[in-house]
């Protein structure tokens, strides 16, 4: 169903931090998007925002909400302080919820918040992610047609980093998208570090899902980045920086032509656009999927749940090296399990890394 737009969308920025001032240039940008307020509590990103968007700026997102009318609430904040923002948002008169990832430290908080907007029927979008690149979305169209085949397996090559609930999810997602959005059914995993630690770390682990998709998450880095999603009849590759498909034929493999974007999944032709703004296509893209999900009342392309589910897919993957790497079964019982993403994630990172280079990147 396609809901006539009277008007663009009326977007409130919430935390005018680096990536807030992302999400905000790229709803400037849209054609069906507008800034038109903004709040935080440190003055001096308020200021800088304010004056480069030339909109309104509060002090808590209490005030934006009682003196401004939202379509879209965006929420881009410190993970600790997210749950309570998001669900404070999710009272007020919205359209659309858009927080950054991952959602929350714990599972139970990823579910009050999945819940409490579905509730008020507000669309829940969380994180910039990969899987809102084109690029992707038309690979998920080829997988779908079935000229690949069937689904075989996933493998996430270059791993989950130092972070599986912070940089991981943008992996998880996908490996998801992949396998056709099922559900996990079980997973086996490890961590780097300490299993009994709630500190995000490394991790990897195979994962099972309930459509019998095989997705292996490589534990470290090695000469092959990307994803490679093998077909009973092809195969689909990231390399990171590009994207390929090759279908069986006699006589070997040949290359799909004509599907998929040729171009770089996170470079367009320029760096910087005529303002001197850098050029992000993944945040274009993601402000895209939400206005689609608005403009045609479907679900964002990176919903709450699917925030949920690879949050809940690190976790597990830990939860099974606990266990002595028997195989975790999900959903997770216990919703009381968390991970605690590193510290730049978790708060400021003003206070995290100091004024001098937070100054830095602000104002590059
Ligand atoms: N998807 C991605 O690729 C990606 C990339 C970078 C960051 N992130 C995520 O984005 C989030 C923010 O990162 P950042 O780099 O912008 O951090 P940041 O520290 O630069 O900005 C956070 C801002 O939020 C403000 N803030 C804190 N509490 C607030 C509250 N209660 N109400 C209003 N404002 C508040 C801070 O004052 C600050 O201005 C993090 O969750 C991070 O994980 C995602």
């Amino acid at each position: 169903m396609t809901v006539a737009r009277q008007a663009p969308y009326r977007v409130g920025i919430i935390g005018c931090g680096r990536k807030g001032t992302q999400y905000a240039r790229s709803y400037a940008l849209h054609p069906a998007t507008e800034v038109v307020a903004a709040a935080d509590p440190d003055p001096d990103n308020l200021t800088l925002f304010c004056e480069r968007f030339q909109v309104p700026g509060y002090r808590s997102y209490e005030e934006l909400l009682a003196n401004e009318r939202l379509d879209i609430a965006a929420p881009i904040l410190p993970v600790s302080e997210n749950p309570a923002v998001v669900l404070g948002c999710a009272r007020a008169d919205l359209k659309a919820i858009s927080c950054e990832k991952p959602m929350s430290a714990s599972l139970a908080e990823a579910d009050r918040m999945v819940e409490a907007c579905a509730a008020r029927g507000i669309k829940l979008a969380v994180g910039d992610l990969d899987r809102n690149l084109p690029h992707y979305r038309q690979a998920v169209k080829l997988l779908a047609s079935g000229e690949l085949g069937e689904v075989v397996s996933i493998s996430v090559l270059d791993g989950s980093g130092h972070e599986m609930s912070g940089g991981g999810i943008q992996r998880y997602s996908l490996m998801r998208l992949f396998a056709g959005d099922a559900d996990v059914e079980w997973v086996t995993g490890w961590v780097d570090d300490d299993p009994w630690s709630d500190d995000d770390q490394g991790g990897a682990g195979y994962v099972r899902f309930v459509n019998g998709v095989e997705g292996v998450i490589h534990r470290r880095g090695s000469v092959r980045q990307g994803y490679e999603v093998l077909c009973s009849r092809g195969l689909f590759v990231s390399d990171g920086a590009y994207v390929h498909a090759w279908k069986h034929a006699e006589g070997g493999l040949r290359p799909i032509e004509g599907v998929l974007p040729q171009t770089h999944l996170y470079r367009g032709e320029a760096t910087h656009d005529a303002e001197g703004w850098r050029i992000m296509p993944r945040q274009d893209a993601t402000v895209q999927t939400m206005v689609d999900a608005l403009d045609h009342d479907i679900e964002p392309w990176s919903n709450g749940d699917n925030g949920r589910k690879a949050l809940e897919l690190a976790i597990a993957l830990r939860e099974s090296h606990r266990r002595g790497h028997t195989p975790v079964y999900l959903p997770l019982e216990d919703r009381s399990l968390k991970m605690i993403p590193k510290p730049g994630r978790w708060g400021n990172k003003k206070t995290v890394y100091g004024k001098a280079w937070y100054a830095e990147q602000m104002t590059r």
